[in-house]
């Protein structure tokens, strides 16, 4: 059976870690602005001031994605780039930038994917009170009215936020991502309400007079059962649809069950913190708009066996430079939960590898660990669309290197090499796998 002749092959990027120009043409402030420029950070104190510089290199990125056979590229916007401030003036230059991206890919056939939020909020909004102020929802709806007023004739695909477990787990429980925050059960509750709000006004913002697919993405770790018993199989359901009271901004049932059910998961109803946020019948109605896709970003999972719970790795378990497992049976039952739980169609919004990469003595990279990994991830997700569960695209993370957050430019995670002291662009061996499974439809795996 394989992925359906409509399936979707792509490559993501997110404009804090691609575009530079960070105080360029009239864009405003964001809060990576400031957090990079803080002294300790981010490792060796790097920045996204320049990153790829694609704000200045767009044709060059836009050719590269050709030459790899993209038919969609997913990129964000950067929300201060549009409105300075969050809201109000709109920045034309900002708006001139996108056109030319979004034109250049319409030119070459490749369907536009726009992320709204990946985790860039304006400073202005930052400094009043951010996500835990009860206007967010509004704010987001008025940009998110923005997009649509401007770039909604040309773009059909949105995704409303990226990953709110880590914007908001990473941002403001753990302090280690802007704005470097860590704040208790109460507030983070608050800003999850908050959140969700926000993409339940954009989702009737977009939709109002325009025809459009949305989807909102998850950082996603899927439970694998260690074995294909039922047991195990139940076991490992139960594990990735549960989160504990410490880490439920981590967890997937928390941001999806409002979303997709019109309802919180019952444990966060027994939360006893003071101050929570009041949660109406009417907010739960705002937040349960019908969408069409689900996006899971997936670069690992967790083994379940029903009566050890979550097994620790063997010594010597196979890990990314980053240090992350390779699990690859994450992309079979990642999607395969997933569908079971909201009944919707499931796009991996990114899915890749960090790799010590360098340039060879023949200039050329030659990345066969990605290739490895990327091979055997999309062979298990292939098992998923013949189990019958509704594929509809898949994207790498990402078309080059890029600012790795925290990690600075210390992991390369791209399809192109960037070198970053020149900017100049190589095209790894993997690309060139991504370019052979696009053309066959997968059929090649
Ligand atoms: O680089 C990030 C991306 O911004 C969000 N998802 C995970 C990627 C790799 O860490």
């Amino acid at each position: 059976m394989g992925f359906k002749k409509d399936f979707i092959w792509g490559a993501a990027s997110a404009a804090y870690q691609v575009e530079g120009a960070a105080f360029d043409d009239g864009k405003g402030l964001n809060i990576w602005d400031a957090f990079t420029h803080e002294k300790g950070k981010i490792y060796d104190d790097h920045n996204g001031d320049i990153a790829c510089d694609q704000y200045h290199r767009l044709e060059e990125d836009l050719n590269i994605m050709s030459e790899l056979g993209l038919q969609s590229y997913r990129f964000s916007v950067s929300w201060a780039r549009i409105l300075p401030d969050g809201t109000g003036k709109v920045n034309e230059k900002g708006v001139e930038f996108y056109n030319k991206l979004i034109n250049g890919l319409t030119e070459r056939n490749i369907k536009p994917c726009m992320t709204l939020y990946h985790w860039d909020l304006p400073y202005a909004l930052h400094l009043k009170g951010g996500w835990l102020n009860d206007e967010s929802p509004v704010w987001f709806g008025e940009y998110a009215r923005v997009i649509k007023e401007r770039f909604g004739d040309r773009v059909h695909d949105f995704i409303t936020f990226n990953e709110p477990q880590v914007f908001v787990g990473c941002g403001y429980f753990e302090g280690v991502h802007a704005p470097g925050y860590k704040l208790s059960k109460a507030e983070l509750l608050h800003i999850g309400h908050n959140v969700l709000k926000a993409h339940g006004t954009a989702v009737k913002e977009l939709r109002k007079g325009h025809e459009c697919r949305i989807g909102i993405t998850g950082a996603s770790c899927p439970a694998i059962p260690a074995s294909e018993s039922n047991e195990d199989i139940e076991a490992a359901k139960k594990c990735y649809y549960e989160s504990d009271y410490d880490a439920f901004v981590f967890s997937d049932a928390y941001w999806f069950d409002p979303i997709f059910k019109g309802k919180y998961p019952d444990w966060v109803y027994r939360f006893e913190e003071v101050n929570k946020p009041v949660i109406t019948d009417e907010d739960l109605m705002l937040i349960n708009q019908p969408i069409d896709f689900l996006g899971l970003n997936i670069y690992n999972g967790k083994y379940v066996d029903s009566k050890k719970g979550i097994l620790k790795n063997p010594q010597g378990f196979p890990r990314t430079a980053i240090g992350w497992p390779i699990t690859p049976e994450a992309l079979y039952w990642g999607p395969r939960y997933m569908y079971e739980r909201y009944g919707k169609p499931i796009i991996i919004t990114e899915n890749g590898m960090a790799c010590h990469d360098a340039v060879s003595v023949d200039g050329k990279v030659h990345d066969e660990n990605r290739i490895d990994y990327l091979r055997r991830y999309l062979r298990e997700y292939k098992r998923a669309a013949d189990d019958g569960i509704e594929l509809n695209g898949y994207y790498v993370w990402s078309l080059t290197d890029n600012f790795e957050w925290g990690h600075g430019y210390n992991q390369r995670f791209g399809l192109t090499y960037i070198d970053y002291d020149t900017q100049k662009r190589t095209i790894k061996d993997s690309g060139m796998f991504i370019k052979e499974i696009i053309k066959f439809n997968g059929e090649s795996l």
